[in-house]
């Protein structure tokens, strides 16, 4: 790239050439990304700050949180409820939605957001991200309410995730793509590393938390079981695994160089539809990796395409690669 495009022009350009973001919008990724960066200093830190360890206290899905679940949730809040360009926020750490507070003028937008994705890795040194998605609130002048964010992921407005690892990197689209940028901290900026990101539709890669393989459903054992068959089986070729349990850094590397990821449902839970959430990992994520050519499924149906019915809703996960996306779909279609 001839001269640097920072994150501030990529947004103007984006809003005064290609007309596809209001300033509001536009205003709202910025102090987002903003908040990002300041997460990124309390991880960068480590155990010279007071950002390690646990909280010892649980989320509203009886999850502990870590100290740094509960301060990079605090940052994206105050960050975002003064502006001026939101109505209301929800989190996978807040019980229920969060209001902009009267004293502050009101928004038409909604953000919601995984403050901080991986907390298993924030104490081993391993790379863990903030996941966002923001839709516009419906019309009407009643006051925000939970429905109001019961969208499915087809009406996503921009989304996207901060990986805080080797690099930090803010990956985001608004419908136009995926670009990456990369935080240059001697200029405080982040700055456009990549553009127009393609997943290849074939992979030899996938990423599952293999200890649970007893406790899937027959088509994920399928699925899998072909792949570590490698060459000899019926895929015809090798397959290599990753897995770091934190979406964010799985997803990362699918937007780098393709793969497959699946958090499926399993029998450990079988009431629940999954372990990740609807909309503050999986929908965020589904179109990232559409808009970069890949798929996203529950297995069953396009995770853009399901209408939540409640905030903290969990969803079976398959995306990436698109070939291997749909190979998998159609082996829980019968296929
Ligand atoms: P979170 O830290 O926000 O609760 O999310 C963790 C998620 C996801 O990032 C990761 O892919 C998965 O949990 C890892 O789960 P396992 O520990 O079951 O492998
Ligand atoms: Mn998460
Ligand atoms: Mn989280």
């Amino acid at each position: 790239m001839s001269s640097k495009v920072s994150l501030t022009r990529y947004l103007i350009e984006q809003q005064r050439i290609d007309g596809h973001i209001p300033s509001q919008l536009r205003l709202l990724l910025e102090v987002v990304a903003r908040a990002c960066k300041s997460i990124s200093q309390a991880v960068n830190k480590g155990a010279l700050g007071s950002a390690m360890g646990s909280a010892e206290s649980e989320n509203v899905q009886g999850e502990v949180q870590k100290k740094l679940d509960i301060i990079a949730n605090e940052v994206l809040i105050e960050a975002n409820e003064w502006g001026g360009h939101l109505a209301a926020m929800a989190s996978e750490e807040m019980d229920s939605i969060y209001l902009v507070p009267n004293r502050y003028p009101q928004g038409e937008y909604l953000l919601m957001f995984d403050p901080l994705d991986g907390s298993s890795n924030i104490d081993v040194n391993v790379s863990i991200g903030t996941i966002f998605s923001v839709l516009k609130k419906p019309e009407g002048d009643h006051g925000v309410e939970e429905s109001d964010f019961l969208q499915p992921g087809n009406k996503q407005v921009a989304a996207g995730y901060c990986v805080y690892g080797p690099q930090t990197t803010l990956v985001l689209t608004v419908g136009d793509g995926v670009a990456m940028f990369t935080l240059d901290r001697e200029q405080g900026s982040f700055v456009l590393t990549e553009e127009h990101v393609t997943i290849p539709a074939d992979t030899q890669e996938f990423a599952i938390n293999m200890s649970n393989m007893r406790h899937w459903d027959e088509p994920v054992k399928r699925y899998i079981g072909e792949c570590l068959e490698g060459k000899e089986g019926p895929r015809g070729k090798d397959f290599n695994m990753r897995w770091i349990a934190s979406m964010v850094a799985d997803v990362h590397r699918i937007l780098t160089r393709g793969g497959v990821f699946l958090y499926p449902w399993d029998k450990r839970e079988p009431e629940k539809a999954g372990k990740l959430r609807l909309m503050y990992e999986a929908n965020p994520m589904s179109w990232l990796i559409e808009q970069a050519g890949g798929a996203a499924t529950n297995g069953k149906q396009r995770i853009l395409d399901i209408q939540p019915t409640k905030l903290h809703e969990r969803v079976s996960v398959m995306l990436g690669s698109k070939n291997e996306v749909e190979r998998v779909t159609a082996y829980h279609a019968g296929l």
